[in-house]
């Protein structure tokens, strides 16, 4: 009887119709996603300034400072995972992760454009709803200089990826595949 009051009182906080996770899924996206387009500029311009091997610190370092700001800003979680990590340190996907990774390449190979591909959901931790928010980074030739097949890539920057990264699992990539997501945990 106690248990069944108590999962009354579980899923009445949690907004679970439709409506109300467009809108949370919405909020996350406006809030998120424009970290995205500043990445890659910032990547483009240390490449056209510095070379390949000199836009390096782009995705190691910049990448995370600004998702990082978002995280402060925010009070959620927010992250970059992979399936083929370059820094497993930090990229490391959790279970719903690599389910929707996994759905993510899935729904990439069969002809849904990669930059539109996402997934939202409310799930319970520890008994308090989180939405869940994921967003796909796609492959694009900018990325295939320091993520693309090995044989093409710049000796320098082969050489400075190998020291930093001797696990390296993030190359070998093509245009249009999944290179990871955004992840982001919102309590609510
Ligand atoms: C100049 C080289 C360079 C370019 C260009 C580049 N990356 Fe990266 N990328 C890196 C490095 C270095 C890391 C490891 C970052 C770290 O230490 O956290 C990384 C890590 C990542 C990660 C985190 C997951 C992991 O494997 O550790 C994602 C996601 C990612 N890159 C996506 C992209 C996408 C998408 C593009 C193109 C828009 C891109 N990268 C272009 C060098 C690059």
């Amino acid at each position: 009887m106690k248990s069944s009051i108590a999962i009354a009182l579980l899923v009445s906080t949690l907004p679970v119709c439709a409506q109300d996770l467009e809108v949370l899924a919405a909020e996350t996206r406006e809030t998120v996603l424009p970290v995205v387009p500043e990445v890659v500029a910032a990547m483009q311009d240390a490449m056209a300034r510095e070379g390949v091997a000199g836009a390096i610190p782009v995705c190691r370092d910049l990448a995370p400072k600004l998702v990082g700001k978002k995280r402060e800003e925010t009070g959620w979680v927010i992250r970059r995972v992979s399936l083929k990590t370059r820094n497993p340190e930090r990229a490391t996907p959790d279970a719903w992760e690599i389910v929707q990774l996994a759905d993510f390449d899935r729904r990439a190979a069969s002809g849904e454009r990669p930059e539109t591909l996402e997934k939202s959901e409310i799930v319970s931790v520890d008994g308090r709803p989180v939405l869940r928010y994921m967003k796909a980074l796609p492959v694009s030739d900018v990325c295939l200089n320091c993520h693309g097949p090995a044989e093409g890539l710049d000796p320098e920057l082969r050489r400075k990826l190998s020291e930093t990264y001797p696990d390296d699992r993030a190359i070998g990539y093509v245009k249009g595949q999944i290179r990871g997501a955004l992840t982001v945990k919102r309590p609510l």
